[in-house]
């Protein structure tokens, strides 16, 4: 089906930064798969680890016990400072997970129509229940009737949540930064406020991970900058660097809701998925890729400042870790096609902001190679606007 408006490129194969396409031209990839190839393409410890699984098991189904599952729970579960996890494919799925874990909780505390807390400018997901999520009408439309009882309230404001009299809310869920709704990064605090708020509410927070997780942003999961913990977290694509695996990890209450027959997946938390995913963490945490995210990151991010905050068109450039952004002052979209043609593979979000998730491995000359490339094509555009 016509999904998606595919740009004018197929690869063939890739290795670290770089992939090469069907005519064995070489791009240099800043994007990662849409956040998803932290480790960069065909990383070798991923690919012995799968390979070696695929030769003993691919899939037995949840119906047994899954060794390699439980291992991965339990790493996951220690990194993320939370008790227990249900597996899934993807992150929309993921995020499923969440929503009805939130209205397990409602129901159990005598609410029988739960309400979920998300904010504008939020992006969840594709299925029913995430697209009513997220706070874009632009994914929704078409789409109605909605899943009912989720509010939105603005992202990075605490006086709306705080001033909620809904007796039904039984959660908040966030993006620690919101990735497609243009790499907005709230205060420092505000996700401190809002753990303060659901405390005081009886509230479950949810944070939705699954683009600023696993070292994306300096460290393994963006909560942790600012010390607190969620109720229930989602992770997904870097999780798996290219196998599709989603994760939805709970604490305390949020942990036990789920029981036999009340949610499920036939291919979850599979024993490839589950390798493939054990294999990254363990690279992610032997080349502590969380520190060198930050600093990289917050090198990148100071000499794109150098470079293009003066200039007139430019909004913003923000960012933390390796997720960046530069916010023009109109659409932009054509940036992505110019960039392709000086074989630099970036996105562009929301309109008119420049997005870039490279992988976690580049070092100093391929940052500065992105630098460069990204500087040259936004002062090209906006001159010849
Ligand atoms: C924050 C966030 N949540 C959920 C999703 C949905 O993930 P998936 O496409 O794996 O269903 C995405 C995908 O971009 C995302 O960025």
């Amino acid at each position: 089906m016509s999904s998606y408006q595919q740009l004018p490129v197929a690869f063939e194969r890739g290795a670290g930064v770089w992939l090469t396409d069907q005519n064995g031209q070489q791009y240099l990839d800043a994007l990662s798969g849409l956040g998803v190839c932290g480790l960069g393409h065909a990383h070798p410890e991923i690919e012995e680890a799968i390979a070696d699984q695929a030769g003993k098991l691919l899939h037995t189904s949840n119906l047994y016990h899954i060794p390699l599952q439980e291992a991965l729970a339990e790493r996951l579960t220690s990194l993320a400072g939370m008790d227990k996890v249900f597996f899934a494919n993807s992150g929309a799925e993921a995020n499923e997970a969440a929503i009805k874990i939130a209205r397990l909780f409602g129901h159990q505390q005598g609410i029988d129509h739960p309400v979920v807390i998300t904010a504008t400018g939020s992006f969840h997901g594709r299925t029913m229940a995430t697209l009513s999520a997220t706070g874009n009408s632009k994914v929704q439309q078409g789409f109605e009737p909605l899943v009912e009882k989720f509010v939105h309230v603005p992202y990075n404001d605490t006086e709306v949540l705080s001033r909620l009299t809904d007796a039904n809310v039984v959660a908040v869920m966030l993006e620690p930064i919101q990735g497609e709704g243009g790499v907005v990064i709230p205060d420092e605090g505000y996700l401190k406020a809002v753990r303060d708020i659901c405390d005081q509410n009886n509230w479950l927070l949810i944070l939705d991970e699954i683009q600023t997780g696993m070292c994306r942003t300096g460290e393994w999961f963006a909560f942790q900058h600012e010390k607190i913990s969620p109720d229930v977290m989602t992770l997904a694509k870097a999780l798996g660097n290219g196998i599709p695996i989603g994760a939805c990890l709970a604490k305390g209450i949020a942990a036990d809701l789920i029981q036999p027959g009340s949610h499920g997946s036939t291919f979850g938390g599979n024993p490839l998925a589950s390798r493939a995913a054990l294999a990254v963490i363990d690279v992610l945490s032997k080349q502590k890729l969380h520190m060198k995210a930050a600093k990289l990151g917050a090198e990148m991010l100071a000499r794109f400042k150098s470079e293009l905050s003066e200039i007139d068109g430019v909004i913003s450039v923000r960012g933390k870790g390796l997720m960046l952004a530069i916010e023009l002052d109109r659409e932009c979209a054509q940036l992505v096609n110019m960039a392709l043609q000086e074989h630099l593979l970036i996105n562009v979000t929301s309109e008119n902001v420049i997005r870039l998730l490279p992988p976690l491995i580049i070092d100093d000359d391929i940052a500065q190679q992105i630098i460069a490339k990204v500087v040259r094509i936004v002062k090209v555009f906006l001159k010849e606007e």
